[in-house]
């Protein structure tokens, strides 16, 4: 019988989504003189506008791409996006996990679009060399629930007729995104930055810009989504101007994060700490013959959302796992994402710190020990 370990992480959020709070973090660290006032008085908009300049900094955002403050989370970003520029050419999607299908099923159910669907089964990518940048294009930068990422972005046609659509939320501030590869990309505080959900934030490209202002859809659009007025880009909203009322809790809460990010080196910090701890998550699977990656091939694991199968375990196994190691504190929320082959998921972003990764490691161990016994 392996003995029950007796240090816990001293942190034990290894969630993929709200994922760890940064260091540090404490409700009394935040700045609060913008709560209880207007979003759009001087301090709002500029708190507003704060946090989209950290953000271009951090994540070396050319100035040729435009960032925004949107509803409703990544999913807000992402739908706004394909509701406001899609149907003007062919649509090419890449599918390899849940969040991806879910683009997929929008696309078919809700905008009556015929996509081209390249499809992977979890834990691979489809051939990502067969993609025709004709059509935009629909993916994924890193599937949260499968643990598998783009290798990177030269598989994008420099010179695409279509926008390229990167739902980046499990990627942004973990890997080099490159810009000029990227018409849209979407992304929610609540992944690597460890904020709060609520608001998604989207980035275009000139090129997006320009299908903005030169189509318009053939169905109805929720005042939400509108980036677009009398014909021109709605350039309020990429300075702070939100379309409707924003968190400013969940505002101050960005920037407490983006503080931080800038104050451990920005991106090449967050990167740094990232992989350490997906070396610190490798060395225990490596260690351990019962444990395994759900991407075998590590130039497409990825570095945050990490994906382990977990030797003759099924969905309850799992479940029984996860509740275990919930029950003494010692890991929340590790159980894979309910779509996903039956396995256990490891945050692995900036905000988690190494030696609680370490620390997991005889968990894992006294948790399937008392399992099988
Ligand atoms: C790849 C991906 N896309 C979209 C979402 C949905 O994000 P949100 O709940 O922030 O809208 C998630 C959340 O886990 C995700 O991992």
């Amino acid at each position: 019988m392996t003995d029950k370990p007796t240090a816990l992480p001293a942190r034990a959020h290894f969630s993929s989504g709200p994922c760890a709070k940064r260091p540090g973090w404490a409700p009394e660290n935040l700045a609060i003189e913008s709560l209880g006032r207007s979003h759009r008085s001087k301090l709002g908009k500029a708190r507003l506008k704060l946090a989209i300049d950290l953000t271009r900094e951090i994540l070396n955002v050319p100035s040729t791409h435009r960032i925004g403050i949107v509803p409703a989370s990544d999913t807000g970003a992402y739908e706004m996006a394909m509701w406001t520029m899609l149907g003007a050419r062919g649509v090419t999607a890449l599918a390899w996990e849940s969040f991806g299908e879910g683009w997929v099923t929008d696309a078919v159910k809700q905008l009556k679009l015929e996509p081209k669907v390249h499809r992977a089964d979890y834990g691979q990518l489809p051939d990502l060399s067969k993609v025709d940048f004709t059509d935009d294009v629909l993916f994924t930068w890193n599937g949260t629930t499968s643990g598998v990422r783009v290798p990177d972005g030269e598989w994008i046609a420099a010179d695409r007729e279509g926008l390229s659509f990167a739902d980046a939320t499990s990627a942004v501030f973990a890997y080099d995104i490159p810009w000029d590869k990227i018409d849209v990309a979407t992304f929610s505080w609540q992944k690597v930055l460890g904020g709060e959900g609520a608001h998604g934030v989207l980035i275009l490209g000139p090129r997006a810009v320009e299908r903005l202002e030169s189509y318009t859809p053939s169905w109805p659009l929720p005042k939400v989504f509108r980036l677009v007025s009398k014909g021109k880009l709605a350039e309020g909203v990429f300075k702070g101007e939100t379309i409707n009322t924003p968190s400013m809790l969940a505002v101050e809460d960005a920037i407490f994060a983006l503080e931080w990010a800038k104050s451990i080196g920005g991106l090449e910090g967050l990167k740094a700490r990232c992989t350490a701890n997906a070396d610190a998550l490798d060395k225990i699977v490596a260690e351990r013959d019962w444990l395994g990656h759900l991407a075998v091939d590590k130039g497409i694991r990825s570095k945050t959302s990490v994906c382990l199968t977990v030797e003759g375990a099924d969905a309850d196994f799992i479940k029984k796992f996860a509740g275990l190691l919930e029950k003494e504190g010692a890991a929340y929320d590790i159980a894979g994402y309910r779509d996903a082959p039956a396995g256990l998921r490891v945050w692995c972003g900036a905000t988690v710190d190494t030696a609680d990764i370490e620390a997991l490691g005889p968990w894992l161990d006294w948790a399937y020990a008392t399992l099988k016994a």
